[in-house]
């Protein structure tokens, strides 16, 4: 597991339970390792090999946590500032993606499924699908932000 090096993400690593030879268990608990009320849960599969990028989009206030259970995907991460890589390939390694956070998922192998926990419904208001937009929405933020 990388280091990671981006503002308004982080991993989340799952307890398990491994049974001897018969598989291991994965718990994901909404409020506890999973830091928000889960409302919404979607997964992401069939995606083509190698050609296929989702995402491209960054959120106003939903924060999600990202498992790959099947496959391995590269995540490509930004905050506005800078950018980094990671690779997602083990079930009980999750991404958690807080509001800000530019995201594009690309190299899915076949097979590959990724589950998605969301802290709301869908809501295409909440999503920023130009990345110009993006810009200017965290340059906002940290101006408002009397940290800075
Ligand atoms: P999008 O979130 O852009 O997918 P990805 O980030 O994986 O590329 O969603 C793709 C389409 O599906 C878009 O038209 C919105 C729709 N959608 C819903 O209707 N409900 C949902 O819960 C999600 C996640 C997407």
């Amino acid at each position: 597991m990388d280091g990671m090096n981006i503002k308004n993400c982080r991993y989340i690593r799952l307890d398990t339970i491994r049974d001897g030879n018969d598989g291991v268990l994965s718990i994901a608990n909404g409020n506890q390792n999973i830091p928000f009320d889960i409302k919404r849960v979607y997964y992401i599969y069939d995606v083509k090999h190698g050609e296929s990028i989702r995402g491209k989009h960054a959120h106003k206030a939903l924060h999600q946590v990202l498992f790959c259970i099947r496959g391995s995907v590269e995540i490509v991460l930004d905050d506005g500032e800078k950018r980094q890589t990671v690779m997602l390939d083990k079930p009980d390694l999750g991404l958690y993606m807080l509001p800000g956070l530019w995201h594009d998922m690309r190299k899915f192998i076949e097979g590959t499924v990724l589950l998605v926990f969301s802290s709301d419904y869908y809501e295409e208001s909440d999503y920023i699908r130009d990345y110009s937009d993006f810009l200017k929405h965290v340059l906002k933020d940290k101006k408002n932000d009397p940290v800075q």
